[in-house]
């Protein structure tokens, strides 16, 4: 597998209690390099945009509300088959279903404010990449 890149987002419900570093940390002990970063304040346009896939499902409302509630730290994270890695990093949606160890079992408050996300495809990683950072914002 290549050196790739995927999409992470540390979510309000972990800036509020300053686990930024903390949740850096477990990322970089698993081997996936920071390539890019900011925190930011998420418009209400950006969260709907971002989470387009999902403005069917009945949460979709209170995913939006909760995303713009407080600033979010947007991420680029490289390594070989870094999509997998990092979703094996985070552990399942629901804190109640993740392994010990993952930033999910270690942070997360629910299945709604669950800390981070990642990208789940390949193709996703590149659309959700280019939402946030143009390449010049990205450094191996
Ligand atoms: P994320 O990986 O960011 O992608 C979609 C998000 O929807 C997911 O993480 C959860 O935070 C959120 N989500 C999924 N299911 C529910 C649910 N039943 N109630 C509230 N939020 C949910």
């Amino acid at each position: 597998m290549a050196v790739q890149r995927t999409f992470s987002i540390i979510k309000p419900d972990a800036t509020e209690r300053n686990l930024t570093g903390a949740i850096n940390a477990v990322i970089e002990k698993a081997g996936l390099r920071i390539i890019g970063q900011r925190r930011i304040q998420m418009t209400r346009a950006q969260a709907e945009r971002f989470y387009a896939v999902h403005s069917a499902r009945p949460f979709f409302g209170e995913l939006v509300d909760f995303m713009i509630s407080g600033p979010v730290v947007v991420q680029v994270l490289e390594a070989e088959d870094a999509i997998t890695k990092y979703r094996e990093v985070m552990g399942a949606t629901n804190p109640a279903d993740a392994a010990e160890g993952t930033i999910r079992k270690l942070f997360a408050k629910s299945i709604g404010e669950n800390s981070v996300h990642g990208s789940d495809s390949a193709e996703n990683a590149a659309l959700e990449i280019a939402q946030f950072f143009s390449e010049a914002d990205l450094t191996s």
